[in-house]
């Protein structure tokens, strides 16, 4: 099914192979452990763990969190963050100090999926291990487990939720929408949008949707650096070309919250209707949108829960045991099919967010 979906996007090849690298993960077809022989480390060792830019506010929060989580469980940590202009050297820098300080883990969010075969292969080296944290790195056999939310889960997920809320407010279609996608550099960009294209793609087939400037591929559709300021002016360019006549926009396939925020700003500017939104990561802002009844959808998916399975891995290896994974066939990256821990994406919706939120201090309260 996926792979189909794959080979039946309408994409130039150069699309194609942009699609593959970010996607190469998807494949079902091998699978099997990393071989990495856990030997176990000293219970105070250091940790190093390197962040991409803050992009979003779950990078910012898990940065506290690990920094908590790792010393609560009686390691060192050094958290770094990649900086804003030049992330990619930034990172690869942070990663190299964090090996020859002698961290026995590197927990990496990777800026650059495809830039860090040269210090990962060093960390090896070194005996340490490599965990992929939220983002895979690819074309490496130096990544040792990967954990994340369930990427493509997440694509469907706010794929349905945009047939959903268009129905809601419109019982009939066709429906007129646009299609945004993260970072090319980020490996989860092209998996949250093929899993949103999984739902789409039938509908866009039969003429129940029809993406109105016509631009479906990722190329057309990404947003370099998951910068606000791109999304939101290609959102105004969409809106002054295809929408300069009076065409509604129903929908837009938002792949964050902070895009989502951005490509509501666009249409408000523009004096438009917002058309329905979805968005990923829960954000502060987005749930107040959404409760104020703007964005239409986003995604929990709970970082607290994640740093804690990540710290969880990161013990299992002091202790010299291999840590939980389970999925050894979806994430190939290239070189290898890394394993995994993915956890279980949440849709949430004005409807629903309450319950989402239920045991969240800080976005609980914005739902009542
Ligand atoms: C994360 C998203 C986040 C995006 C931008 C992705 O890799 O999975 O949660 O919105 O990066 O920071």
């Amino acid at each position: 099914m996926r792979t189909f979906l794959i080979k039946s996007l309408a994409v130039s090849a150069t699309a194609l192979l942009a699609l593959t690298a970010c996607s190469t993960e998807r494949d079902k077809s091998s699978s099997g452990d990393s071989g990495t022989a856990a030997k176990g480390f000293p219970a105070d060792s250091l940790i190093g763990v390197a962040l991409p830019s803050k992009t979003s506010e779950n990078w910012v929060l898990a940065g506290d969190l690990f920094t908590n989580g790792l010393k609560e469980a009686g390691f060192k940590s050094d958290v770094q963050y990649a900086g804003a202009s030049t992330t990619v050297a930034d990172q690869q820098n942070q990663i190299t100090a964090m090996v020859t300080n002698g961290a026995k883990v590197i927990v990496i969010g990777a800026t650059d999926a495809a830039q860090l075969a040269t210090q990962v292969a060093a960390a090896k080296q070194a005996g340490a291990t490599v965990i992929a944290y939220d983002r895979l790195i690819t074309q490496t056999p130096d990544v040792d487990y990967y954990i994340a939310f369930d990427n493509f889960k997440v694509g469907q997920l706010q794929g349905q939720a945009l047939l959903d809320g268009m129905k809601a407010k419109k019982p009939k279609g066709p429906y007129t929408i646009e299609l945004f996608s993260g970072s090319p550099d980020d490996n989860n960009s092209g998996v949250f949008f093929n899993g949103a294209m999984d739902v789409l793609k039938p509908a866009i087939d039969k003429g129940d949707v029809v993406v109105g400037s016509g631009q479906t591929e990722i190329k057309q559709t990404a947003t370099q650096g998951w910068k606000a300021e791109n999304a939101q002016s290609r959102m105004d360019s969409l809106l002054n070309s295809t929408y300069n006549s009076g065409k509604t926009l129903d929908g837009v396939l938002s792949p964050n919250d902070t895009l989502a925020r951005a490509i509501i700003t666009s249409v408000k500017g523009a004096g438009k209707p917002i058309p329905v939104v979805t968005g990923q990561d829960s954000e502060v802002e987005s749930v107040k949108s959404i409760m104020a009844g703007e964005q239409y959808s986003t995604i929990n998916k709970d970082t607290r829960k994640l740093v804690a399975e990540t710290v969880t891995m990161v013990k299992s290896l002091q202790a010299g045991n291999s840590p939980q994974v389970n999925d050894t066939q979806s994430y190939n990256n290239g070189v290898k099919v890394v394993p995994a821990y993915l956890l279980p994406p949440v849709i949430v919706t004005k409807a629903n967010a309450a319950e989402a939120y239920a045991d969240d201090p800080k976005l609980a309260p914005l739902t009542k």
